[in-house]
């Protein structure tokens, strides 16, 4: 049985959150003389000189309306990064507890274990990219306080069995976040509607990829309203900052914007794949629900430096186990799609 306080760090447990000013008193209207802000202005054209509503409530609001869900239940990070940072600060014991994922897969779930001193556990995935979910079950351990998953998963673009994934949150008593980065892009549901029927799940989701919003490091993480509280304790107190705020209150404003980008990339994907595959040092191109296509071709280190000195630039994963000679290739505009196939054409050529 999933016991939250059981998995929670003492440490966490026991924190007194740093309370802002902006905690203590909530109006809006006021001689604000609490916060040792500038109350003459900003060095900026546009005023910037108050400190930001902590915990981003008309985001949430917003993103709530959309997404059908509690504003209790949702968590904003300065990225997903932060989110992922956040779980193992809040129930990984550094040096003890240990965390599972399965590559290849994102590359800062092992970089963000590794700033925790979190041991991690690797179960790779099968040949056609599922989750081998015996080996998962067998890999835990009474420290094994986390499980990573990542669908549609980076970097081969498949979302990962449903039932596999409901069999992991059903069967283990630590935490399961299952990253949706790149779910707008797929043809699978996101896990969201039932999210609270598993008190153990996070899902990520994140304003960097259909939104169009990188720049701005916008995370969410869903939870129940147990483990936001814990997450919302643990991080800085202010950490989106204002313009992110209002930037991402607009986006939210302007979904059909988001919408028409993910029809636009779905489009230029089906051509981009057609194209790919019939190059002759392509030997497969791999099912995507994402922005990107995963190639393996002949010689991936050859073609990513052909490509690189005529500076497009694609992700080169050859020397990653499972797909060895992968190139990565995220969909972009119709003229550079078309653009990276004329160089590649070249490259057939040379
Ligand atoms: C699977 C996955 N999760 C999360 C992220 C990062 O999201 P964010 O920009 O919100 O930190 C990426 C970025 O490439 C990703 O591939």
């Amino acid at each position: 049985m999933f016991d939250l306080n059981k998995i929670l760090r003492d440490n966490i447990k026991v924190l007194q959150p740093y309370t802002s000013a902006r905690d203590e008193y909530k109006g809006t209207e006021g001689t604000f003389l609490d916060a040792n802000e500038n109350a003459f202005g900003s060095a900026t054209s546009a005023l910037h000189n108050r400190y930001p509503d902590p915990l981003q409530w008309e985001v949430k609001n917003a993103l709530s309306a959309i997404k059908h869900i509690s504003a209790e239940n949702i968590f904003i990070g300065n990225g997903s990064d932060e989110a992922i940072d956040l779980l193992f600060r809040s129930f990984c014991r550094p040096g003890i507890d240990n965390a599972i994922t399965t590559p290849p897969t994102y590359g800062m779930y092992e970089v963000s274990a590794n700033i925790n001193d979190i041991v991690l556990k690797k179960v790779f995935l099968s040949t056609d990219f599922e989750l081998e979910v015996d080996n998962i079950l067998e890999a835990i351990d009474e420290n094994t306080k986390v499980i990573l998953l990542c669908s549609p998963n980076n970097p081969t673009g498949n979302c990962l069995n449903t039932n596999a994934i409901t069999k992991i949150i059903t069967s283990f008593d630590g935490i399961v976040a299952l990253d949706e980065a790149y779910i707008d892009f797929a043809a699978n549901k996101s896990f969201l509607p039932i999210l609270l029927q598993y008190p153990n799940l996070v899902i990520m989701q994140t304003f960097s990829k259909a939104w169009g919003m990188a720049n701005l490091r916008l995370g969410i993480a869903f939870a129940s309203k147990e483990i936001i509280a814990i997450l919302n304790k643990v991080k800085p107190p202010y950490n989106i900052n204002g313009l992110s705020q209002k930037l991402a209150l607009e986006a939210l404003q302007n979904e059909q914007k988001k919408n028409q980008y993910v029809e636009n990339i779905l489009k230029q994907r089906i051509w981009l794949a057609s194209q790919l595959i019939s190059m002759p040092f392509v030997i497969k191109i791999y099912p995507t629900d994402a922005n990107f296509i995963l190639v393996k071709t002949i010689d991936g280190n050859k073609i990513y430096n052909f490509l690189t000195d005529r500076v497009v630039i694609v992700r080169n994963r050859s020397a990653v186990k499972l797909i060895e000679n992968c190139l990565r290739i995220t969909v972009g505009t119709e003229t550079e799609n078309k653009l990276l196939i004329e160089t590649l054409h070249q490259f057939a050529l040379s």
